[in-house]
């Protein structure tokens, strides 16, 4: 689709692969309330259509997203921000259980570095630029950069970040593991649909419980997380897949999963 009245734009590059690309051009895809509106309705459809076994999210060559709308947030008060609990929309993404792979070229800043980071895998183009600059803007990031970044890279480097304002690049992102891997100028979109293809073609039930034992990861402890763990693969033998999947290697064939 190219109706550039919409701020995201959905297709369907694989029968089971969804792509979401953040459209508002002209501002480096800002990000404000209409475009999370569309960006969450979006990903809740996907998430409920048998069909899709994963999400893509990008923006443009130029920004994944610039961050959050300064023009938008600009002239707000303490009262209403608190009242209607401003950002509580941004982070519904990280509620989705089907995979989500992030495409990032360009600028991936504030709330654009902060929406990355609540990818499950990232990719991104050698030319892609992150940062948490807001304390330029006398705030401070507000959409997870403090917390999840801190997981991710560790404190000094976040703290030097958030503090400094300073951009990271492609490499550093690597090294750092924000990012699974650099891709190709120009081939992070094909790259994300292939790794969200592939993804799609495995059973639904242990994919969504993959998802879901990693990010248990960031929630407790080891102790804890063992055990989560080791609880949802004795599950994973009440599915009709895990049969599929343990038949077909010994039948040297290739599995045809159900997502039962
Ligand atoms: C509103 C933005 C914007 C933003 C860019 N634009 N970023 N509008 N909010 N975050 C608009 C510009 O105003 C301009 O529109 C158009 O996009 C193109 O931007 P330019 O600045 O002309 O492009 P360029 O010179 O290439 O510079 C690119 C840039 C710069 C380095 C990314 O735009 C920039 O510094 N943007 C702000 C980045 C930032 O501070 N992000 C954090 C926001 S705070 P006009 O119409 O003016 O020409 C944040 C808080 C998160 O994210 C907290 C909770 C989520």
């Amino acid at each position: 689709s190219t109706d550039t009245s919409r701020n995201v734009l959905i297709s369907r590059p694989e029968p089971s692969v969804a792509l979401l690309t953040l459209n508002r051009p002209k501002a480096l895809n800002a990000l404000n309330s209409a475009l999370f509106g569309e960006l969450n309705a979006a990903l809740e459809e996907a998430d409920e259509d048998g069909d899709i076994g994963a999400i893509v999210l990008t923006g443009s060559d130029k920004a994944f997203a610039a961050g959050a709308d300064i023009k938008e947030m600009k002239d707000k008060q303490f009262a209403d921000a608190y009242k209607s609990n401003f950002l509580v929309n941004w982070t519904r993404m990280s509620s989705i259980r089907k995979p989500i792979i992030g495409a990032v070229s360009g600028y991936a800043l504030g709330g654009g570095c902060e929406l990355a980071l609540m990818c499950d895998i990232l990719l991104a183009s050698p030319t892609a630029t992150f940062g948490q600059p807001e304390i330029k803007l006398g705030v401070i990031p507000g959409a997870g950069g403090t917390q999840r970044l801190t997981r991710i890279i560790g404190k000094a480097r976040t703290m030097e970040l958030v503090l400094t304002g300073r951009n990271f690049t492609a490499d550093e992102a690597e090294r750092w593991g924000v990012v699974s891997r650099i891709v190709r100028e120009g081939s992070v979109v094909d790259e994300a649909v292939k790794v969200a293809s592939r993804i799609a073609g495995f059973g639904r039930v242990s994919v969504q419980a993959g998802k879901e034992a990693v990010n248990v990861a960031f929630e407790t402890t080891l102790e804890q997380g063992l055990k989560y763990e080791r609880r949802l693969f004795h599950s994973l033998f009440a599915t009709a897949d895990q049969k599929e999947g343990m038949a077909a290697f010994t039948e040297k064939r290739n599995a045809q999963f159900k997502g039962e």
